[in-house]
């Protein structure tokens, strides 16, 4: 519907391959300093809310497995006990062993391919649904691995809150970087949607100056919120056959349950 009525052959709000933005310059340095930590066995943490970017650094990480020099095994999808994920390692490394001696392959494989000259980077997204037991012995693991690897955490920022209690003492103070994913401010939200337009070749004036405001202030610093909002609000201007996004397309978009806030909707409830 959008492509149709905006006469293009992309959606905008809706690509695939996205890449960090120069407007997180703070992202680029992480990015360097993993690098830079892979070289003496790195822990890195990168904390940050929903919404705000982890995953998509993740993928970009991800893409560096294409590089000679580098191999790149990713968890996302797994429940996070510590058997899947060391199954998920040895699958990664085409390694076909019975369970009892996987600990010990997976260590010999790694020294195996840092031989070969290659860095290891280990992700784990969504670390926050580790429990401590398996943080602590997938670290156990990795102290035992050659020096040039980096294992990083994506996670939300309860797992700091664990990982201060002085019974996690021996999992921080291996922490060798962390960094905070900042939310973005109202300009690069801005900036964000302009690129996202111009990519598509759509008019940057397809939001009006009111919807604009109306979805930064909504979206406060949260890229997905920002991105879900603004398809939404063009699909609710397409319905209209109109190429021109307004306050009442995202209002209309603000009015569904989903984007009312909690008091909003006990107070609903009690009047009805
Ligand atoms: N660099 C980027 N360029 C364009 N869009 C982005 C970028 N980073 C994030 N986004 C948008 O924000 C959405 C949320 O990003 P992402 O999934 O990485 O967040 P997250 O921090 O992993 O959230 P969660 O904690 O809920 O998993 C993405 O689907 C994408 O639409
Ligand atoms: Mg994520």
């Amino acid at each position: 519907m959008i492509k149709s009525i905006f006469a293009t052959t992309k959606e905008p709000f809706n690509r695939q391959d996205l890449k960090p933005m120069s407007q997180q310059k703070h992202i680029i340095d992480i990015i360097d300093i993993i690098k830079i930590h892979a070289g003496q066995g790195g822990f890195s943490v990168i904390i940050g809310e929903p919404g705000v970017g982890k995953s998509v650094l993740r993928e970009h990480i991800e893409s560096w497995e294409n590089e000679r020099d580098t191999t790149v095994i990713s968890f996302s999808r797994t429940m996070h006990t510590y058997l899947t994920i060391l199954k998920q390692l040895a699958l990664s490394f085409r390694l076909y062993v019975p369970t009892k001696n996987i600990e010990q392959e997976l260590i010999n494989t790694a020294f195996k391919h840092v031989q070969q000259r290659k860095t290891l980077y280990i992700l784990i997204d969504d670390a926050h649904l580790l429990t401590m037991e398996v943080l602590r012995k997938l670290r156990l693991l990795f102290e035992r691995f050659p020096k040039k690897h980096n294992l990083v955490l994506f996670c939300e920022p309860d797992l700091l809150h664990y990982l201060t209690l002085n019974v996690n003492q021996d999992i921080r103070s291996r922490i060798t970087f962390s960094q905070t994913i900042k939310p973005l401010n109202n300009d690069d939200l801005e900036r964000y949607i302009v690129k996202e337009l111009e990519a598509v070749k759509m008019g940057i004036n397809t939001f009006d100056v009111g919807a604009i405001e109306v979805i930064i202030r909504a979206a406060s610093g949260n890229l997905r919120l920002c991105r879900n909002l603004c398809y939404a609000s063009l699909i609710e201007a397409c319905r209209e056959a109109k190429k021109i996004v307004t306050i009442t397309h995202v209002n209309q978009v603000l009015m569904q349950p989903h984007w009312r806030s909690h008091d909003e909707l006990l107070k609903q409830q009690v009047k009805s």
